[in-house]
């Protein structure tokens, strides 16, 4: 992208916030402001007239009418990626911004330094980069423990991310025996696993996209385990490594939902994973489990990081508290999902998951600020750092 500079509109009822953006952004080679609107009405002609690759828009105040504006940018202007800027940076409104087509967070008041990492990141997806530079995150959901609420945990993520992201979301089932991702979803998919490893030398992106199954309107696609309890024998590591390889070609995130064992099929899974999320409750069996399991994780050589531990079934009363789990664990719990039996056993025995069949549930809510957490289209900051606020620039005009 060397001569290329990114066309990008800053829309925001505060003249000085748009100043403060326009001095920052100026700094960046890159990118080339072609608007600046405090009127958002008339920002959404011009950027239909004008195809920005990047729009920068406020929703602290006239808040509904920026998310429908943001609505129609996504549905209109297909390749316009749009960052969010707001005071309030509740959870709610971070979701709602993404589910409106947002693709990137910027809370206010800003951070240089965050905007400008923010700016970098996005740079490789615009200007016809970004086949190219496609990235993939591999999530896997673990524990060496059977019953544990991985499955649970994998199936309602994956469709979270897809619904929030609006990207590809693929849903891969490594319980190559015995899976259960098709009976959480209810659904009975045309082709599996076994099916796909058998063609990978001839799979490009059309051929997934019609091979794995599409989860009803959403971006999900799942790939189920076979039929046959020995075509999952016959699947290698070696094959598991390459259809990743593939896969990351054609979705943003792959969900795993990994078997509870240690054999060469799993390792391969979470060695090849950005993150595993390491699912235990609270009972000293599970969290022994746990403990081992980040024991042989160091071993592998996996750095810290890569693992967050999810406590599953979580009650605020329970006996052992989350600061033991810590202790034991060396690690601090990184989200916890509340015990919700009603309602989970009510969407596995209806196959449909708790976020379309109880969307105001606790575990519901859960799951879904868990995936707005895991997201890569959030910009993760700490929210409780703050800057001084810059002194205030006078608002020469609203076009340029
Ligand atoms: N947050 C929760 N609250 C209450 N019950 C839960 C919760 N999560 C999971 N469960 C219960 O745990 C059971 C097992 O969940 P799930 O099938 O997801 O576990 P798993 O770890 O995938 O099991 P397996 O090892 O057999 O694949 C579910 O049937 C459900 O009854
Ligand atoms: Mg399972």
């Amino acid at each position: 992208m060397t001569n290329y500079q990114i066309p990008t509109v800053i829309i925001d009822t505060e003249p000085q916030s748009i100043e403060l953006l326009n001095s920052y952004l100026k700094e960046q080679d890159y990118i080339e402001i072609i608007g600046e609107f405090s009127d958002i009405v008339a920002s959404y002609n011009a950027i239909l007239e004008h195809r920005p690759a990047i729009v920068i828009i406020d929703i602290s105040k006239k808040s509904d009418l920026a998310l429908d504006i943001i609505g129609k940018i996504s549905l209109n202007h297909k390749t316009c990626k749009i960052i969010v800027t707001s005071s309030n940076y509740s959870t709610e409104t971070i979701i709602k911004a993404m589910r409106a087509g947002a693709r990137e967070f910027w809370p206010k008041p800003f951070i240089k330094e965050d905007i400008v990492n923010s700016l970098e990141k996005l740079k490789h997806y615009v200007g016809g980069n970004n086949l190219d530079n496609k990235k993939c995150r591999i999530i896997t959901t673990f524990s060496n423990k059977g019953g544990i609420g991985k499955t649970a945990l994998a199936t309602n993520l994956a469709l979270e991310l897809a619904n929030m992201t609006k990207e590809k979301v693929a849903l891969i089932d490594l319980n190559l025996q015995l899976g259960d991702i098709t009976t959480f979803l209810d659904i009975n998919p045309s082709f599996d696993i076994s099916y796909v490893i058998q063609n990978l030398s001839r799979i490009d992106e059309t051929f997934l996209l019609s091979t794995l199954e599409k989860y009803k309107d959403s971006n999900l696609y799942i790939l189920a385990d076979p039929p046959y309890l020995e075509q999952g024998e016959d699947i290698t590591a070696e094959q598991i490594s390459k259809l990743f390889d593939v896969l990351k070609q054609a979705f943003s995130y792959i969900v795993v939902d990994a078997s509870a064992s240690f054999d060469g099929k799993t390792i391969t899974a979470l060695d090849n994973s950005d993150l595993i999320l390491l699912v235990t409750i609270v009972n000293l069996p599970a969290i022994r489990n746990c403990q081992r399991c980040l024991e042989l994780f160091e071993r592998l050589g996996y750095e810290r990081e890569k693992t967050k531990i999810i406590l599953n079934r979580f009650m605020e009363n329970d006996e052992i508290k989350v600061e033991d789990v810590e202790d034991v664990l060396s690690k601090k719990i990184y989200w916890k999902i509340p015990n919700n039996y009603f309602t989970i056993m009510s969407a596995i025995n209806k196959g449909i998951p708790v976020g379309v069949i109880n969307p105001d549930s606790n575990i519901a809510q859960s799951y879904r600020e868990l995936a707005a957490m895991l997201s890569d289209n959030i910009y993760k900051q700490d929210f409780g750092k703050k800057i001084a606020r810059k002194p205030l620039f006078n608002f020469t005009g609203l076009f340029k």
